[in-house]
């Protein structure tokens, strides 16, 4: 069975204003169905770029990203959120938890935004959470969460919904070498039960090698590793 090509990134440029050299230049990645894919790449070579351009939170200063072969650059905004909510999953380098909520409700919030009933999604944020290993932080804010904490909430919430593929910008770069590896780990067997793609970015080998395919980003580049 052939595979479906999910994401395809094509002669994909970004330049910042204020900077020589573009970001990301004349790259080509094609992401299938299932691949779980690592980017490595030093501070600054431009991987949370990259993850932007893919989910269509950055726009590209040319060339093209296709998200099941619509052109993200021709879809309304309207449409670009829904292609969004439908398919993706972005796990955020820095946490964009909503401070005013609690760690169930801030994982609980994208099923309600689905028309999932109230109980219903706050049975499953709350058994994401403990699988988590945040049983006994359910009711606790953003504020009252450490940092690991909150990178933990934020992947329960970018999974909830059990995208068909998940952007993850350094998930476990918060987190202490243990810590990291039970939650790397998680992703990872999550992403296999879901049947997601996964495109992850990371600063650690070791953690990449964990995943089918490496890539390194460099001079706005990707090589296979
Ligand atoms: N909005 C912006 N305007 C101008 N320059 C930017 C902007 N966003 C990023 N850059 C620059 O682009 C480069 C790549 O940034 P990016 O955040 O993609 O790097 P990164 O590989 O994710 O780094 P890190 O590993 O530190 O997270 C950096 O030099 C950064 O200063
Ligand atoms: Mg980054």
């Amino acid at each position: 069975m052939t595979k479906k090509l999910l994401i395809a990134c094509k002669n994909l440029s970004k330049t910042f204003s204020g900077l020589d050299e573009p970001i990301i230049s004349k790259l080509n990645l094609d992401m299938f169905e299932g691949d779980h894919t690592a980017i490595v790449g030093v501070s600054g070579s431009g991987k949370s770029t990259l993850l932007h351009l893919m989910a269509g939170l950055e726009k590209a200063s040319s060339g093209q990203v296709k998200i099941l072969d619509q052109d993200i650059a021709s879809v309304s905004q309207d449409a670009l959120g829904v292609l969004r909510n439908t398919y993706l999953g972005f796990v955020y380098q820095f946490h964009h938890l909503l401070s005013d909520f609690n760690a169930l409700e801030n994982v609980a919030i994208p099923l309600l935004i689905r028309r999932e009933s109230y109980k219903q999604a706050f049975k499953e944020a709350e058994g994401l959470l403990k699988r988590i290993g945040l049983g006994k932080r359910l009711t606790h804010k953003p504020s009252q969460l450490s940092g690991g904490e909150r990178q933990r909430v934020a992947i329960a919430r970018s999974l909830i919904t059990k995208p068909k593929c998940i952007l993850a910008d350094e998930p476990t770069g918060n987190l202490d070498g243990r810590t990291a590896h039970f939650v790397f780990d998680l992703l990872l067997e999550l992403s296999k039960e879901n049947h997601s793609t996964l495109i992850l970015v990371t600063h650690d080998n070791q953690l990449a090698s964990k995943l089918k395919f490496q890539y390194k980003l460099n001079q706005g580049k990707l090589k296979k590793m």
